[in-house]
């Protein structure tokens, strides 16, 4: 069972699904609402753990009520909360979410106090594994990437500047297509492996720009993509850390994030291993 640190973000996604996503300035009306447990830090930790890792989330919410939902599924599927702080003054970070009939979504975040992590606030645990992604401050990912010493994980989610020292120091980069473009050439700094995601289409897991394997997802009938990208993440480390090689860690990733678009809601989606294994 590997240890996994995730250091990131705690959100409450509020979730309103659709026919179809509005245009800019466009009115799109009778959605369902649904409120669901989110954050790709908190997503990611999930997933990690409910794929056999032994998970411990470095984040950070407000003194709330927003923080008792926010953290439920957490709390129920046994991650290690108490790297976890809540700050007064501060609101726990929401997640606005439209999501159509066809799985696809738009995001807008309001991050609260997951932008208050601080570098000198940071204490990272010690783990086989470290994920980051990009909804605290980068620079506290900078701090946890430098201070770390095992396998380093960078989800570059959401497109943002960030120090190069994080690319040169990770093990393993996650990008989508949209992400990879705005990227671009940047991403050469790391020299570990990159793996780029394309939705229904599969992903690529490359090193130093040499193929290292591909893969399509299994079929399956997305309701909703929301964390698919996250799954993927963790799923691909753990099966990395555990050392699979390049093409299985793959394909178990891709059956992963196929797994979590089966379902509504972010960390009610996320599949334990046996569900993965099953796609698989
Ligand atoms: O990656 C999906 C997540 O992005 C959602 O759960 C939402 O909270 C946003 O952070």
């Amino acid at each position: 069972m590997p240890s996994i640190v995730v250091v990131g973000s705690v959100n409450l996604d509020i979730v309103a699904t659709a026919k179809r996503l509005p245009v800019a300035g466009e009115t799109v009306t009778d959605a369902e609402l649904g409120r669901f447990p989110g954050g790709k830090g908190a997503n990611q930790a999930l997933a990690a753990q409910r794929l056999g890792a032994d998970v411990k989330l470095v984040a950070r919410v407000g003194a709330d009520s927003t923080a008792d939902e926010a953290l439920t599924l957490l709390r129920k599927g046994g991650v290690d909360l108490s790297n976890v702080e809540s700050v007064e003054d501060m609101a726990t970070g929401v997640a606005l979410i439209a999501v159509a009939a066809s799985g696809e979504n738009q995001i807008v975040v309001a991050p609260g106090a997951n932008r208050s992590l601080s570098p000198e606030s940071l204490t990272i645990p010690a783990a086989d594994a470290l994920i980051c992604q990009l909804e605290v401050s980068s620079e506290a990912i900078a701090k946890a990437a430098q201070d770390f010493e095992g396998f380093f994980a960078a989800n570059l989610a959401p497109a943002m500047h960030v120090d190069v020292s994080v690319l040169q120091r990770a093990d393993l980069i996650i990008v989508n297509e949209t992400e990879a473009a705005w990227y671009g050439d940047s991403l050469s700094a790391c020299t570990g492996m990159i793996a780029t995601t394309f939705g229904a289409a599969g992903a690529v897991l490359t090193k130093n720009g040499e193929d290292l394997a591909r893969t399509k997802p299994p079929r399956v009938e997305a309701v909703d993509t929301t964390a698919a990208g996250d799954t993927f993440t963790a799923a691909l480390t753990v099966a990395l850390v555990e050392g699979q090689p390049p093409e299985q860690a793959l394909q178990f990733a891709c059956a992963a994030g196929a797994a979590a678009a089966t379902k509504r809601g972010a960390q009610p989606s996320l599949p334990t291993r046996e569900e993965v294994l099953a796609l698989l």
